[in-house]
């Protein structure tokens, strides 16, 4: 269902950085009371300070961290109307080499902890109405080489997402899940190895912001950004041998 942001309460994870930054400078432009979350308080201090959401800090990889944020969110405002699940964190590498404790704190921060928000938000929002938005990945609908384990957790939140979109049919509650390709953000710089391609060029994260606003106002449930992202998706589910020949220029190492 379309949301009035002009009268909801916004909870974004994510927002000291990049592209929940950039929603919560969007939210708040268009008159949505946000809570904007992370973890580096000096960040969040100027967002606060620029858009008067209200910060929150929170450490989401941790477990239990999810309902944590939703009591003190509601304790905060009394109600949340949209949940934007937008925090996530990256590593590149072969996945033989991967450490187990990046493996769980990726599969914590980027899959456990928007299911357990989403637990915790969905009484109210089954009361009131509302929205939830899951910020995926090109990654989780394609699978890339490298980025093994990132991929699957965006995968799994992805359909996380699908499933319950079908449970909730008939409530007044939307959900929507944008897939962004490459976004210009220190995303590649954290995780520890920058983006090299040329092709595709990284689009602004405020991009990303506009069309993840306008799945909220406008009740839409797949936003790819930039738009051309649903080809391959739709050649790799209805032509996959043509896909996988085509592997190296999608699902290669970027
Ligand atoms: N950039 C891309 O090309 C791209 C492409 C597809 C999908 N995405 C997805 O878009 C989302 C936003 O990424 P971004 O590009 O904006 O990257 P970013 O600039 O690095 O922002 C990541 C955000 O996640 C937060 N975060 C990281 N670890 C956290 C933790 N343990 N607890 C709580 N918050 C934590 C960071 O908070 P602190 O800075 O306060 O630690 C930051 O606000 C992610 O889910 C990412 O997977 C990005």
């Amino acid at each position: 269902m379309p949301v009035r942001l002009d009268r909801a309460v916004a909870l974004v994870t994510g927002a000291s950085s990049g592209i929940g930054a950039a929603v919560t400078r969007r939210f708040a432009a268009a008159g949505a009371q946000v809570l904007a979350t992370g973890r580096d308080e000096t960040r969040l201090a100027k967002l606060a300070a620029d858009t008067g959401a209200l910060p929150l800090v929170a450490d989401l990889a941790r477990p239990g961290a999810g309902q944590e944020l939703a009591e003190r969110a509601l304790a905060e405002t009394g109600r949340i109307d949209v949940v934007v699940n937008n925090a996530g964190l990256g590593w590149a590498g072969d996945f033989a080499q991967m450490p187990p404790a990046d493996i769980d704190e990726l599969l914590a921060l980027n899959l456990r902890a928007p299911i357990e928000l989403t637990r915790a938000v969905l009484p109210g929002l089954r009361r009131h109405g509302g929205h939830l938005v899951y910020v995926g990945s090109i990654a989780g609908r394609l699978g890339v080489a490298g980025e093994a384990v990132y991929a699957a957790g965006k995968a799994g939140l992805d359909i996380f997402a699908a499933s319950l979109r079908a449970e909730l049919a008939g409530q007044d509650i939307g959900v929507s899940v944008v897939v962004p390709g490459v976004v210009d953000t220190p995303f590649f710089a954290r995780r520890g190895r920058p983006y090299h391609r040329a092709r595709p060029r990284p689009v602004p994260a405020d991009r990303v912001a506009a069309a993840l606003t306008a799945a909220v106002v406008q009740g839409r449930c797949d936003v790819y950004v930039p738009g051309w992202l649903r080809l391959p998706v739709a050649v790799r589910g209805a032509l996959p041998g043509i896909y996988r020949s085509m592997d190296g220029r999608f699902g290669g190492r970027s």
